[in-house]
């Protein structure tokens, strides 16, 4: 049977676009919905360039209310992917979805995960901590955030000149390289 996956993103969708890309004509997944905080964001174009159905979240429904969990549970949703999505899922939607969120975090965790850690913020304290790789973590998500059990990770080596900008483009390499096969793994394994 097919799965349905349905993807969170905040802002750009890149890697969102890569997932589109990659299961675009697979006859055992399909992104049933695109899901974002955040109306501006480009995710949201992606998302509608290939006809794929959005929304667009109410804060107060998101933390207090079952409306989305009903509605992902009647879509029969086998997956959520958080790809760069930066609100902190709640509670009832981790019980209403156990070991079928995963996330994509830009380093190699435990190291540099937790409060603040997204984006560049990560990039720039791995520099500042003089690490010598860093990397990408594809995890599940349980209610603390960054420490789920790992699915995958995959790691790259930081040159001596590497700024955050430099080492952001490494990371997102290893994302659109691994992201949608660690997906396809997961979910073969279901
Ligand atoms: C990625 O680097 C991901 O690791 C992080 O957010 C970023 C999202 O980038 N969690 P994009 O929106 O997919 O371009």
């Amino acid at each position: 049977m097919i799965k349905n996956i349905v993807i969170f993103a905040s802002g750009e969708g890149s890697n969102t676009q890569k997932i589109i890309d990659y299961f675009r004509s697979s006859e055992k997944v399909n992104i049933s919905l695109i899901v974002s905080n955040k109306a501006s964001a480009n995710v949201l174009n992606r998302a509608k360039n290939n006809t794929i159905p959005t929304l667009v979240l109410d804060r107060d429904l998101f933390y207090k209310g079952n409306t989305l969990i009903e509605e992902l549970k009647s879509m029969q949703t086998d997956l959520i992917v958080l790809a760069g999505f930066l609100w902190m899922i709640p509670e009832q939607l981790i019980k209403a979805f156990p070991n079928k969120i995963i996330n994509i975090h830009p380093s190699l965790l435990p190291k540099f995960g937790g409060k603040g850690m997204y984006g560049t913020n990560v990039h720039k304290a791995v520099i500042a901590s003089n690490e010598k790789e860093s990397g990408i973590t594809i995890h599940i998500v349980n209610e603390q955030y960054d420490e789920g059990k790992i699915i995958a990770q995959h790691a790259c080596s930081i040159s001596e000149n590497e700024t955050a900008e430099s080492l952001g483009e490494k990371i997102h390499k290893l994302e659109y390289e691994y992201f949608p096969k660690a997906i396809e793994f997961f979910l073969s394994e279901k």
